[in-house]
């Protein structure tokens, strides 16, 4: 038995302030990753000191780049160069983070030393085939558990040969992993995409001087160019602020703004399902920071209305569903997620967590097959739920707590910081002083 911790959040509130989320984790795993592969010494402002990053940070020097904290959130790290990295003298841990796993067997499978990768209950249950498969494909070997699907995994890399790769899920992860592959590969590597998913990796490729070729569904890397170290200010992460925004466009009273987002179109189809709703935001001062777009959020609440989302929406609002489900409640009619099965290999299987959450709260809500149909509005109901572990899950349970007469008790919520430590002062700005309290039990 160890020690976990909880939350229990008053309701109602509804959504007031002026907040700043942490940095993208998408992002600020990349800025470590490519930084580590460049020439040269430069800083990572904004970086997102959470486990899932700090996993990338302790992986990164156990091959021997020097990272260094300037201060909680700015990272100076100088490069080793393609070639530089050193064989990592024990297992890499990745914790419960699978952009790590992913991202990082890329980088592996040019190197010629073997390494060992591991992660927490939750990564090692996720599947690694759809980045094993090409990574073997382009010439590394690999070996894993569970008939070469799950962590833990040995990989041995080596020179790689350039592949035209169409991954079979739309999977960014699966992208990228490819497209690091490539930067150790002779000539160009590709992957076609039948729907685009977060390009973070090409921007932040160009950004750094590689040579990289984007068409309409197609992305090229050319291998062995240099990298050239450049300071890289991170974004706050959209995916977090996804939750006060939610929340906030689901109340009518509510007035939110949100400063430095990421608003990356591949990021951003919250808003655009939001907007189909009927939410008030405004999207002002738009601008580009380190090859990304960038803007401030003002978020208006009102009664919102139930839409159908299409499997071709799922990848731009891969990490909101949840939170979406949760805004699904307050919508008047029905609201369909459909083909959203990729949820299934997420932290937790989010269908699962969804229906269960959601259930426990008093909503009308069911799941068939690979999609989420909920019936609103529904005013939610006191209750304990559980969060499995799953970051995700335990955020939008704890704002949960904006649409319910009564307090909601989150179990486990320790995970939180797996993307968005500071989550609980930020709730407690949103919502009311004295709403939000932490506590731990034995589990
Ligand atoms: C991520 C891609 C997405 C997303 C994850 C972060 C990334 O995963 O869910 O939180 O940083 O590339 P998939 O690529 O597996 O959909």
């Amino acid at each position: 038995m160890s020690g976990k911790r909880g939350l229990r959040v008053k309701g109602p509130f509804s959504p007031q302030g002026d907040i700043k989320v942490p940095g993208d984790k998408s992002i600020s795993h990349r800025a470590a990753l490519l930084l580590a592969l460049s020439n040269g010494t430069a800083k990572v402002h904004g970086f997102l000191k959470s486990d899932d990053c700090m996993a990338t940070v302790k992986a990164l020097r156990s091959m021997g780049v020097r990272i260094d904290f300037e201060n909680e959130s700015t990272l100076v790290v100088t490069g080793a160069g393609l070639t530089g990295l050193s064989e990592p003298p024990d297992v890499i841990d990745c914790g419960n983070s699978g952009t790590l796993m992913r991202l990082i067997l890329g980088i592996l499978a040019g190197q010629s030393f073997t390494t060992f990768l591991t992660g927490d209950a939750s990564l090692r249950s996720r599947p690694m085939d759809r980045v094993i498969d090409p990574l073997r494909a382009m010439g590394a070997t690999i070996l894993a558990r569970g008939r070469d699907k799950h962590p833990p995994i040995a990989i041995r890399g080596g020179s790689l040969s350039q592949i035209v790769y169409s991954p079979p899920v739309a999977s960014a992860q699966v992208k990228s992993s490819i497209l690091l592959a490539g930067l150790f590969a002779d000539g160009e590597t590709e992957v076609r995409e039948l729907r685009m998913t977060r390009d973070h990796t090409e921007r932040m490729l160009e950004y750094l001087g590689a040579q990289v070729f984007r068409s309409a569904g197609s992305v090229k890397v050319r291998g062995n160019c240099e990298l050239v170290a450049k300071d890289i200010v991170v974004p706050g992460d959209i995916s977090s602020a996804a939750f006060a925004i939610c929340a906030a466009a689901a109340s009518p009273g509510s007035h939110l703004t949100v400063r430095g987002v990421g608003v990356n179109p591949t990021r951003t189809g919250l808003l655009r399902v939001l907007e189909r709703m009927g939410a008030d935001i405004e999207v002002l001062d738009e601008r580009i920071v380190s090859n990304e777009p960038v803007a401030d959020l003002v978020v208006h609440g009102k009664q919102l209305q139930a839409v159908v989302i299409q499997p071709d929406e799922i990848p731009d609002i891969i990490d909101e569903i949840p939170i979406l489900s949760l805004v699904a409640t307050q919508c008047t009619g029905t609201t369909s997620i459909l083909g959203a099965g990729e949820l299934r290999v997420k932290e937790s299987d989010r269908l699962r967590s969804i229906e269960d959450v959601l259930t426990r709260l008093g909503a009308s809500v069911s799941v068939i097959g690979n999609d989420i149909k909920v019936i609103g509005p529904t005013r939610l109901k006191p209750c304990t739920v559980e969060s499995f572990g799953d970051h995700r899950i335990a955020m939008m349970a704890a704002m949960a707590a904006a649409f319910v007469d009564g307090v909601i008790d989150v179990r486990d919520t320790g995970c939180i910081d797996t993307s968005f430590p500071g989550f609980e002062r930020v709730l407690t700005e949103l919502s009311t002083i004295d709403s939000v309290e932490s506590y731990s039990f034995m589990g």
